[in-house]
């Protein structure tokens, strides 16, 4: 999670760094990969940036050091894509993308400002049907629990679209707390996001009272939760991408300085090759982290 700096852009960690590396070496795969094919087939192919943020965050641990953010990463990104859309719910950072239209004058940059669920279906899908031979990169980077299951079903439905999704792990197990049964408007918060909420009975569990109150009476049975471990629900969600999606790669685990896992990152398309690559590029990553 991030908080703001004095210029209302996002001050973030390490891991967050690591997440637009690992975005930007993908993208230059996925662009290599896309050019080849316009000799061809395809017709076009877009950057899709759902949660495009401040454009130039500062780090953490030296706030005079800026961070190219996603926008950059794309906008950078050789070969170029054919054009560039970008999506957030605030105007002051809808502004700051349109002035990276300075800085990139040849390239094309769309901007759109709303809540991503609303503009990806109303707005963006119909104009990459399976008919148009486009093809589409979607980054999904919420804070939280921003991103619609209904929204992922939309982008899969196309079969033109990849996603890039920043799952948040700790957006989710934040909601379900350990001493008592979770509240239902928290477990509906959890399906709209996930699509699936079974798992939330399973690991509950009633812990058997057997002494007896003041009063001689039995208490009430406890509802409890083990530990939800980050790998776990992590590939709950890769699980559920993918029945939308042909193929899914298996999420990294983002985790902040004190080692607790915020995010996981992963890959849904149609294509095994995007999947396969996403894998190589998480294996090394974690390969040099140590985390291998
Ligand atoms: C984590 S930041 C994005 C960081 C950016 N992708 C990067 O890597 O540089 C999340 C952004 O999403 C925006 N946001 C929050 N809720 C949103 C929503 N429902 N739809 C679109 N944007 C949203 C916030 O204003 C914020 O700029």
């Amino acid at each position: 999670m991030s908080r703001l700096g004095s210029e209302g852009e996002d001050v973030i960690g390490k891991w967050s760094e690591d997440k637009l590396d690992l975005l930007a070496k993908y993208l230059k795969a996925y662009s290599v990969i896309m050019n080849e094919r316009k000799k061809s087939w395809l017709t076009a192919y877009y950057y899709i940036d759902a949660f495009a943020g401040s454009v130039r965050p500062r780090a953490k641990e030296d706030e005079e050091r800026y961070i190219d953010g996603s926008p950059l990463r794309a906008l950078q990104t050789e070969p170029r894509f054919d054009a560039y859309w970008f999506v957030d719910v605030n105007p002051q950072r809808v502004e700051r993308v349109n002035k990276l239209r300075e800085d990139f004058p040849e390239q094309v940059i769309q901007t759109y400002q709303g809540n991503c669920n609303d503009v990806l279906c109303n707005e963006i899908i119909p104009q990459i049907p399976y008919s148009s031979k486009k093809r589409a990169f979607v980054f999904l980077d919420p804070y939280g629990l921003q991103v619609d299951w209904e929204t992922v079903r939309e982008l899969a439905n196309t079969r033109t679209c990849d996603i890039f999704v920043n799952f948040s792990v700790m957006g989710v197990t934040r909601l379900l707390p350990r001493e008592q049964a979770p509240d239902p408007s928290f477990v509906d918060q959890i399906s709209k996001v996930m699509g699936n909420t079974e798992w939330i009975n399973q690991i509950y569990r009633e812990s058997p009272v057997t002494q007896l109150d003041l009063f001689g009476n039995l208490p009430e049975p406890v509802v409890r939760r083990d530990t939800i471990q980050a790998e776990w629900l992590a590939s709950l969600y890769t699980e559920q991408l993918k029945s939308l999606f042909d193929c899914v790669s298996r999420p990294v685990l983002m985790r902040n300085s004190t080692n607790s896992v915020l995010y996981a990152l992963c890959l849904a398309s149609h294509n095994p090759t995007a999947i396969k690559i996403t894998n190589q590029i998480f294996n090394r990553y974690e390969h040099l982290k140590g985390l291998r």
